[in-house]
């Protein structure tokens, strides 16, 4: 039923166009463009930003967008993409809940001569050219950043030794695995640091909240010196647990998380967090010049990686570009 009536608003759409004579600039582009969306639920404030972004820039461009939501359910997300292939839509967009399992779908993209562009997260596979495009964060420089941003933390404290609690999203996707590479990476051969714990939070703020509980119940605050979260919406629910639980946050734990929401850069600004990792949602409009650009038929580039940074308490956090999203 769901699928009819994304099938009824595309063609609503189209006729709209036509009937009303619209005059793009390139018309040849832009009229008969239509993108399949799959995008993998709605999870935290960063994946409803990014939704956002996705529908605002097609429709800045023109385009159609038929948008199916998965809800964290990577069969839903293969029953979307074979119904765009079944719609002959121009092209696929999707947002990869996991990394792997998706050769076969995407082997009957290529069949239907439907190109396909990763918006957000990668997918591990042999062939390469099951897919035309990625455009989406660099996770591992996420994760390194974190981890740098700990080295000077603990250098600027004189710390000998912290304990590190590292609360991780969805098992097997690309921002989970990268950004726990990444960290590793940079504080594996330091001896101040030790993971106590790594536990799975899968993104969400309940669940961050459920692992502060968890972790806050075993070791005591006392023996926790740093929690890094994969993502603010986690990192958040441990913050509603640590100020229930009278630990000062951002000073009895040191804080790190990453995607730059305005709640958890407030909190940044308010002493409470201190590191946020940039990651940003907004990547609708360049996902959408891809599409133009394969319309047109111009190449397109296999990877793009939006410039990102972090906001941390050694930063003056009065600077207007200071800001989330
Ligand atoms: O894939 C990007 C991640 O997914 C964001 O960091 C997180 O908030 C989201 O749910």
């Amino acid at each position: 039923m769901k699928k009819v009536s994304a099938l009824l608003a595309v063609l609503m759409f189209l006729l709209m166009l036509t009937s009303c004579g619209v005059q793009k600039e390139d018309e040849s582009v832009h009229n008969a463009v239509v993108v399949g969306f799959s995008q993998l639920g709605a999870e935290s404030s960063w994946r409803i930003a990014n939704t956002a972004s996705m529908e605002e820039a097609a429709k800045a461009a023109g385009f159609g967008l038929m948008m199916e939501n998965a809800n964290q359910k990577q069969e839903k997300q293969i029953d979307a993409i074979r119904s765009f292939i079944a719609y002959q839509v121009d092209v696929i967009v999707f947002s990869p809940i996991v990394e792997n399992g998706w050769d076969n779908v995407l082997n009957e993209a290529k069949k239907a001569g439907i190109p396909v562009i990763l918006m957000d997260r990668m997918i591990e596979t042999n062939d390469e050219t099951l897919y035309t495009s990625y455009v989406g964060a660099d996770f591992y420089a996420e994760g390194k950043r974190a981890g740098e941003y700990l080295i000077r933390k603990a250098n600027a404290m004189g710390a000998e030794h912290m304990n590190i609690c590292e609360i991780c999203g969805t098992a097997d996707s690309t921002p989970m695995r990268d950004r726990q590479r990444g960290f590793m990476d940079v504080i594996r051969d330091d001896p101040r640091f030790t993971v106590i714990e790594s536990v799975d939070g899968d993104f969400l703020r309940s669940k961050g909240e459920e692992c502060a509980v968890q972790l806050l119940d075993k070791y005591g605050e006392d023996e926790i010196d740093v929690i890094y979260s994969h993502n603010d919406s986690m990192m958040l629910g441990v913050l509603d647990i640590l100020e229930k639980r009278n630990v000062n946050p951002g000073k009895d734990i040191i804080l790190i998380t990453v995607d730059g929401e305005k709640e958890a850069v407030d909190a940044l600004k308010a002493g409470k967090i201190n590191c946020v990792v940039q990651c940003t949602p907004k990547l609708g409009d360049a996902v959408m010049e891809l599409v133009r650009k394969l319309k047109k038929g111009e190449s397109i580039t296999k990877i793009t990686h939006p410039e990102e940074s972090a906001f941390t308490d050694f930063d003056d956090l009065q600077d207007p570009s200071v800001e989330g999203f």
